[in-house]
């Protein structure tokens, strides 16, 4: 064969790809991609701020090894022709076992923040849990999607302000509150305290040239409307048109005094189901149960508050142990890839939650960049089931881990 015929054997010039974010996405092929991406695009204080945890971040770092030391005892010749990943929680139907976490002030990742969240979570057929403190309101939420929707509580000092923010997501058709439990004052993050992060992000002498450098998200965020908290606008407790360092902030708003009394209070004013989401312990996780809670998620907000708490995966099995068939287990922290949901719905949890990993998403490529991670993450749950030998979620059991 002559050079030249080989030549045109191997050379193949396809369409030369014009969307600009389709590219970007092209180079991805799982959420360690995107969130390099992310870092790039993003000046380092934002980033570290979705990115950090708190202090020496080894619970952080523990979430995602939990998943990693797991292994599978995969089986095969078991006719696995129809896989259907879809499954249930609180009553509704999951596309696939994950709820998007709530995660606070999104717009710093991307202008469209919540809003492209909620579509997209929408579009994939899974819950989004809209942050307390969000930058798109509870009814802006509900306006851009018809999908499920949970709203986070955190314990205002003033409840009359938290009861208000209840009767809103009620009028809105949120169908579950998720009571964040883990944040009686607010964890030491020191990626922030080096940085002097505030929150709206601000330009000054320590942000100037971080923002220069990142002249896409500068751009976007100076041509966008201000970043507020959009469910206390113009409140007296601070809505971040004054910008705040956000430990001061929830240390003086939050109420450090929340106790299983707030819960029964809850139960009062909110006639759906609750979460509570930050759960850590067998024993807590029971009291719960005694609580009437209907679900709990086992979270140490991703490292983001006591370092030195433990990897949620490796809770999931004494919990459900000790309180399956009573109560949801929700399973939140380290969720990178499709198989870690398989691996702690195998162990006893009813699904995941994640934050990061849809965040880093928006931070590289916004709204489709959400897309993409639900849809990779779909498709890594069809795959590993159909490589364990199992076709659907409820086949799934701890026999099938290592
Ligand atoms: C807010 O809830 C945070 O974890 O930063």
């Amino acid at each position: 064969m002559s050079i030249v015929e080989t030549l045109r054997s191997v050379i193949r010039v396809g369409p030369i790809e014009t969307d600009r974010i389709e590219r970007r996405l092209r180079r991805a092929a799982n959420v360690a991609d995107l969130r390099r991406i992310a870092r790039r695009r993003m000046p380092g204080g934002v980033f570290d701020y979705i990115d950090g945890a708190a202090e020496d971040e080894r619970t952080l770092a523990a979430n995602e090894r939990a998943f990693a030391e797991v292994s599978f005892r995969p089986r095969v010749l078991r006719g696995v022709g129809s896989i259907d990943v879809g499954s249930h929680l609180l009553g509704g139907e999951l596309a696939y076992p994950l709820v998007l976490a709530p995660t606070g002030f999104t717009r710093i990742a991307d202008p469209a923040g919540e809003l492209a969240v909620a579509r997209a979570a929408a579009r994939a057929g899974l819950p989004y849990t809209l942050s307390t403190l969000s930058t798109r309101s509870i009814e802006d939420v509900r306006a851009v999607s018809d999908g499920r929707l949970w709203f986070q509580v955190y314990a205002w000092r003033d409840r009359a302000l938290v009861r208000e923010m209840i009767e809103r997501a009620a009028a809105a058709r949120y169908e579950a509150l998720v009571l964040t439990v883990d944040t009686a004052v607010f964890g030491r993050r020191e990626r922030d305290v080096r940085r002097g992060f505030s929150l709206p992000p601000t330009i000054g002498p320590r942000t100037f040239v971080d923002g220069m450098l990142h002249p896409g998200w500068t751009m976007a965020f100076v041509r966008s409307e201000p970043i507020r908290f959009a469910n206390v606008l113009g409140r007296e407790v601070g809505d971040g048109a004054s910008p705040v360092n956000l430990s001061d902030y929830i240390n003086a708003q939050f109420d450090p005094s929340l106790s299983w009394a707030d819960v029964e209070w809850l139960r009062s004013v909110w006639h759906g189901p609750i979460v509570l989401k930050g759960i850590q312990t067998v024993a807590d996780a029971q009291l719960a149960v005694d609580h009437g809670v209907d679900a709990i998620a086992l979270s140490n907000h991703g490292g983001r508050q006591l370092d030195g708490a433990p990897a949620a995966f490796s809770l999931v099995a004494p919990v459900a142990d000790a309180v399956g068939g009573q109560i949801e287990i929700i399973c939140d922290g380290g969720v990178r890839r499709g198989s870690d949901i398989v691996k702690a719905v195998a162990a006893g949890a009813t699904a995941c939650m994640a934050g990061r990993a849809y965040l880093y998403g928006l931070g590289a490529a916004g709204e489709r960049g959400v897309d993409r991670v639900l849809e990779w993450f779909r498709a890594d749950v069809e795959r590993t089931l159909a490589l364990l030998g199992v076709e659907t979620i409820d086949a799934l059991t701890a026999d099938l881990l290592a």
